[in-house]
């Protein structure tokens, strides 16, 4: 589904990522770890372009989006992306923070993307906050609506980028909760979380990053019983 290769991105004289390539397949559950500054939302921005690599490729479902041409409005319609604090629109309604991108890109009619809404907000058991405004909404349901507005698009991918670090302890789960049954369903999915139990649960391989680089990646228990690297094994007693 994602092919990165040779991937680099500097911040005028400072690379934040060095010479980067991996491969994602339909229905992995990538998870990333690594310390704050190791460069993976950048590495996560870079995929779907809101930062411009700085060399190197990035192949998305067989099209080449870092190529001169490509379509990057077109393409990052098909790669919903979830932050750490949710960017809902606070002067619009639950509703209409769902339905403004299909309708305004031309994906669904008026009515559909409604239905849509409705159907995604009973979903994640909020339907009731469909007329609300995200500021009457607690962090958790906020960010339960952040990732159903960016399931509206049908995308054929998911990127998280510490989706529950802004919030309080006591809404993680529900967050969570949803990322969960998104995974059960096969989509694919990068996420950039520290939260471990969901990277062993749910993910299909972690990656850890440190200093620009994949410095080491297996699969969840493999990586968690058996770290190679000391910088993993130095990461990994700070955070289990
Ligand atoms: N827009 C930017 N301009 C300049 N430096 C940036 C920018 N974005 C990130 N950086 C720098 O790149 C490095 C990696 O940042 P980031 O990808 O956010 O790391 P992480 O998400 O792992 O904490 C940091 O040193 C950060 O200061
Ligand atoms: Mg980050």
């Amino acid at each position: 589904m994602i092919d990165v290769k040779h991937l680099s991105k500097s911040f005028g004289d400072h690379l934040v990522l060095d010479d980067l390539s991996e491969h994602i397949s339909p229905g992995e559950k990538v998870v990333v770890i690594g310390p704050s500054g190791s460069g993976k939302s950048t590495f996560l921005r870079c995929l779907n372009l809101l930062e411009t690599p700085s060399a190197g490729t990035i192949t998305f479902d067989g099209m080449e989006i870092t190529a001169p041409k490509a379509d990057i409005d077109a393409i990052r319609r098909q790669m919903g992306m979830v932050f750490q604090h949710f960017n809902l629109f606070p002067n619009m309604t639950i509703r209409k923070n769902i339905t403004l991108a299909p309708v305004r890109t031309g994906l669904m009619k008026q009515e559909e993307a409604e239905a849509e809404a409705e159907k995604l907000l009973r979903r994640v058991d909020l339907l009731e906050k469909a007329d609300a405004y995200p500021a009457q909404l607690s962090g958790g349901q906020k960010q339960r609506i952040a990732i159903v507005r960016a399931l509206a698009m049908r995308p054929k991918l998911m990127l998280f980028d510490e989706p529950t670090s802004a919030l309080d302890p006591e809404m993680v789960g529900e967050v969570l909760e949803v990322m969960k049954e998104l995974a059960d369903e096969g989509m694919t999915m990068v996420v950039v979380t520290h939260e471990m139990g969901f990277a062993r649960e749910v993910g299909t391989r972690v990656l850890f990053m440190d200093g620009g680089h994949i410095l080491e990646q297996n699969e969840p228990h493999a990586f968690f019983a058996d770290p190679k690297e000391p910088r993993t094994k130095e990461f990994l007693s700070k955070v289990l």
